[in-house]
This record gives C-alpha cells, structure tokens and sequence, in this order.
C-alpha cells in the first residue's frame, strides 16, 4: 500500500458549530441521483477532479487496507467500454435484439465524467472483512458525491450484470480479488425529473438498546 502526503487534523480551522453543520447538511440533502443521460458536458475541470477524487481518501478504513480504487474512463475509452458493454448482454443473453445491444453499449457513452469504482478484496490485512471494505469504500464514495454536490454537479452511481462480466473485468485490468461495484457519473445537470423523494426518518431506523431489568 502507498501512503501519501499526511493529513493534518484540521478540524480547528473549520470552525464547527451550527452554522457549517447546516452547510453539510444543506450539501447532503440536496444531493440526488442525476441519471447519466441528463448529465451533460462540462464535467469537473482537472483541479475539481483532483479535489473530488480527494475526498475519497478521508473515507474510514480499518487498518488503512485502502480497499478501493477508481478507473477514469476517458473519451477515447468510451468505444471500447461501448463494446464491452455489448458483449457482456450478449454473453447474458446470445438472443439479445440488434436495438438491445445498442442500448447497452450507447452507456458508455454518457455524462462527460465516468469511472469504475472498485473494491478490492484481498489487499492488506485478511482480518480486515468484505463488509468493512465494502463500507469503507461507500463512505469514499459518498464523499466524492458530496464534494461534487458542493461544486455544483450532479452525480449517479449505476450498477448492472456487465459489472461481473469477463470482458469488462478485462478492459479495466481487474485482479483477482478485484470487483467492479458500480460506475460513477458526474456531469452538469441538464434537466431534472425528480419526483419527491420521501427520505426515512431517525425513528424509522434508530431504536435504543433496552437492557433487561
Ligand atoms: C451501489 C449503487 C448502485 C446503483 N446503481 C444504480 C443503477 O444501476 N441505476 C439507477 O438508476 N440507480 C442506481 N443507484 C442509485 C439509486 O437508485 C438511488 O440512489 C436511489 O434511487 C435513491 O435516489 P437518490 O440517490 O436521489 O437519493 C445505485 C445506487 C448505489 C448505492
């Protein structure tokens, strides 16, 4: 594992209190999943991305295993992962319809900002679980929504069976103990249709423990 520059615990600077609990907050909430097809050019400049792409390492992660990477997709891979995307519904399903094919692979070709997010399974300490790496690599990836919510872009993550898929795992170089969880779009929002999205509240998931007397 390499380590880079370390982080100074800046928390003092932040100035806490309820005025940038409220920014975070108001950051959090205003996040919403963006569908790839509604994000649009310009995606984050070099320097956001380099920002983005930074908040992941502020991410927990037990025993500092470093569980996840991110593969950009740059345009002139688009083609490539376009085919990648074909073959992985065909290798699903050989009778897939010519239309079908199309409409995997036009995925590729989605929002101006697109990477793989992966996890990696075996890297580090065996002690450390899939679920902690899992988790760990949530947490980055939420961060990265985040500070992209605070530049002003929106963001999707999006999954599918091509994820698994021989070629796929091929194109991007994944190891062995390497899985590709899902891809990250960023973009400018270009319209939305949200709907209302009615969020849980803390006493639909929170409860206390109650000792026996
Ligand atoms: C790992 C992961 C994969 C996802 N894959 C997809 C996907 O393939 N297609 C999709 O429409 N949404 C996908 N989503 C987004 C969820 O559908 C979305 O977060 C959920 O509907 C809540 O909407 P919100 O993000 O606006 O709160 C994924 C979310 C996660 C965490």
């Amino acid at each position: 594992m390499s380590l880079g520059e370390p982080q100074t615990d800046d928390t003092e600077a932040l100035q806490p209190g309820q005025a940038l609990a409220e920014s975070v907050s108001a950051v959090m909430h205003s996040r919403r999943t963006i569908l790839p097809k509604r994000l649009a050019a310009p995606g984050p400049d070099a320097a956001q991305l380099h920002q983005i792409l930074g908040a992941a390492a502020s991410a927990p992660d037990h025993g500092q295993v470093r569980p996840w990477r991110f593969i950009l997709v740059p345009n002139d891979a688009r083609a490539a992962l376009a085919r990648a995307f074909g073959d992985a519904l065909l290798e699903r399903d050989p009778l897939a319809l010519p239309e079908q094919v199309v409409q995997a692979q036009e995925k590729a070709y989605r929002s101006p900002c697109l990477m793989l997010v992966v996890v990696n399974t075996d890297c580090g300490d065996p002690g450390i679980d899939l679920a902690e790496r899992h988790i760990s690599t949530g947490c980055a990836v939420q961060n990265m929504l985040l500070l992209a919510t605070a530049l002003g872009y929106g963001s999707a993550l999006t999954s599918g069976k091509a994820l698994k898929s021989n070629g796929l795992r091929r194109l991007f170089g994944l190891g062995e103990g390497e899985h590709g969880l899902c891809f990250i779009s960023l973009g400018t929002v270009q319209s939305r249709k949200l709907s209302p999205r009615l969020r849980p509240v803390p006493a639909d998931y929170v409860s206390t423990l109650a000792l026996n007397p």
